[in-house]
């Protein structure tokens, strides 16, 4: 390999994703409810402990041990907007003194607006399908003043296609609709538009790059099929491309986790299959599949914005499989930026073992191990591994 695409680009970020409901603890949203119903296999509960300050500074020296130079996490709306047009200042206090806790250990830090939970008063107005969507600009605004000195990238919605996905169609996560195809195209389109409104907003009163966070799935016929190429593209435009196409930005962040193989059993009633994964697959059962984050990079090439992985990992409590998954990840990302597009940075998903929505507390994803019962954290070998590449800039990527 030529020597100059051993390295990253100077600069790079190195970093590990959060997002407030699983880490946080004691949230009382529309998740909160979903769980008490029993949507959820366990209940979020105390999660990581991070809303106490003492514990998400620990954490975050973790993280620096770790040779991490980025950190990104999420902002819970009903916490800072519990009851509607009202803000709770102590809450935009306490974010404050993280942000800056990690701008006074040096991080590059992105925190996202929206992941996912909402408050159950915007819930109960029927969320994104229906509810009142000036009250969440008005949180945008006031999170962005309040915050913007200590926040260097600013994340608008994570993965709204998936929300959407999960919410509408499968009906795992609230509101628990299914097959609502129509209720979903217009959450996806309210979604979009909500994400425009988040971007002038926050374009008027900060000089940050503000970008969408979305998920990206490799998508793929299982066979040379018209039939199921055909869906394979119409898939991938839908959900990696559509949003994007519609929608402003100055960078673009990307979730990437693994490749879908789907296969057209019948036009109508429209019937879809899935392929089995063909080699290795995590705990949540999804495959492994490096080449796919270079697939979703390289067709990013055409937007010509910075693009950064906002989210990247593997359920896999044995940690038997992670050290592999992320060098081959990023490998396959050192060579989309070879290839040409402007990948500025990496976060892994995720620091700590945390509450993995539907799945509960039953998905490890973390560098560092996590015990519930005690908040214990014990460092998984893969961490240490991740850290030699990112103290060195990726120069050790090779030497395996
Ligand atoms: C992504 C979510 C994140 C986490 C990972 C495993 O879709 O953004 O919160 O649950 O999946």
């Amino acid at each position: 390999m030529d020597p100059k695409d051993r390295i990253f680009p100077d600069g790079f970020l190195w970093g590990v994703a959060t997002a407030a409901h699983q880490v946080e603890g004691n949230n009382d949203n529309d998740w909160t409810d979903w769980e008490n119903r029993g949507g959820a296999k366990d209940k979020s509960g105390r999660a990581c402990d991070h809303w106490n300050l003492e514990r998400f500074r620990r954490d975050v020296a973790l993280a620096k041990s770790l040779n991490q130079n980025a950190y990104r996490l999420s902002l819970e709306w009903s916490r800072i907007m519990p009851r509607e047009g009202q803000i709770d200042t102590a809450a935009l206090d306490r974010y404050r003194e993280m942000l800056r806790h990690l701008k006074d250990d040096g991080f590059t830090t992105m925190a996202t607006l929206h992941h996912f939970t909402n408050p159950r008063w915007f819930a109960e107005q029927g969320g994104w399908e229906s509810g009142p969507l000036p009250p969440f600009l008005r949180y945008v605004g006031e999170a962005v003043n309040a915050l913007d000195d200590y926040v260097d990238l600013w994340g608008t919605l994570n993965e709204p296609t998936g929300m959407a996905f999960m919410g509408w169609i499968q009906g795992q996560w609230p509101p628990g609709r299914k097959r609502a195809f129509l209720p979903c195209l217009r959450v996806l389109y309210r979604l979009a538009r909500t994400h425009d409104a988040m971007y002038g907003l926050i374009s008027r009163r900060s000089d940050k790059p503000v970008g969408l966070v979305h998920s990206m799935t490799s998508f793929e016929p299982p066979s040379l099929r018209h039939a199921d190429r055909l869906l394979a593209s119409a898939v991938e435009y839908l959900m990696n491309q559509w949003f994007l196409r519609s929608t402003r930005g100055d960078y673009i962040g990307v979730n990437y986790y693994t490749r879908r193989r789907l296969r057209l059993l019948r036009y109508l009633p429209l019937e879809i299959s899935e392929a089995d994964p063909e080699g290795r697959a995590t705990d949540f059962g999804w495959e492994i599949w490096p080449k796919g984050i270079y697939d979703v990079l390289l067709s990013l090439k055409r937007y010509r914005l910075p693009v950064y992985v906002t989210e990247n990992g593997l359920a896999d409590a044995g940690d038997i499989q992670r050290a592999s998954y992320i060098r081959d990840h990023l490998r396959w990302l050192r060579r989309a930026v070879a290839a040409g597009v402007p990948v500025k940075g990496y976060f892994h998903w995720s620091l700590l073992d945390n509450f993995e929505w539907a799945e509960g507390y039953s998905k490890r994803f973390g560098l560092i191990e996590t015990d519930f019962a005690t908040q214990e954290r014990r460092l998984r070998p893969s961490a240490l591994v991740y850290a030699g590449i990112a103290g060195t800039n990726g120069a050790t990527l090779d030497d395996d």
